[in-house]
């Protein structure tokens, strides 16, 4: 079995015009996927649809990265990130990811929609250095430390999470994509 951080060296990069779009229902089953969802996760419709969005989750990532989502998206507030995800091929792939609430007639959130495209280089390179302390905190002190490590962060830099994450995209601007 090979370790995440050997998972990592096998990664697919996104192309510039990639796209890769999913929607969940309130539990994170998924109940849509689009084409470069289907291509890059390599998983099909069949073998997708109804199961959890964790089906791609890559062992390098913190819990702390979800739980700021789950926090952030039930918050009825958008969500941005450099993910890592492991398609079924075992390869991983790095995504600048945005995550939704999506609403009905009657304003109640009935799932959540998200859009990944290519990351930039600053970003996943920043990212990676984060989760790695995050993962080491998660190991030694647990969950509820890994992510005081990223509030402190923020309050330190007086920045916002989204803020900081979509301040590292737009990096590619000079830095590149990844
Ligand atoms: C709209 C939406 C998209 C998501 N996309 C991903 C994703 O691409 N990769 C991933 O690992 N988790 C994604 N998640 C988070 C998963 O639901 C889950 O919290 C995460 O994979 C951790 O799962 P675990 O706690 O079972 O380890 C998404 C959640 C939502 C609501």
């Amino acid at each position: 079995m090979k370790s995440a951080l050997e998972l990592l060296k096998n990664e697919v990069l996104l192309k510039d015009d990639t796209l890769i779009t999913s929607k969940t229902d309130l539990k994170g089953n998924i109940t849509y996927g689009n084409l470069d969802f289907t291509h890059y996760g390599a998983y099909s419709e069949k073998e997708f649809l109804d199961k959890p969005h964790s089906i791609v989750r890559h062992p390098f990532m913190p819990r702390a990265a979800f739980k700021l989502l789950w926090d952030t998206i039930e918050a009825k507030q958008e969500f941005f990130a450099f993910t890592c995800n492991l398609s079924k091929k075992r390869q991983t792939y790095w995504v600048f990811v945005n995550v939704t609430p999506s609403y009905n007639e009657n304003g109640e959130v009935i799932g959540y929609y998200s859009v990944r495209r290519r990351p930039s280089k600053a970003g996943v390179e920043t990212t990676m250095e984060i989760y790695k302390q995050l993962l080491l905190i998660e190991k030694e002190k647990g969950l509820n430390a890994s992510v005081q490590f990223v509030l402190d962060y923020l309050e330190q830099n007086k920045i916002s999470w989204n803020e900081f994450i979509i301040g590292l995209q737009k990096q590619a601007e000079v830095g590149g994509y990844r």
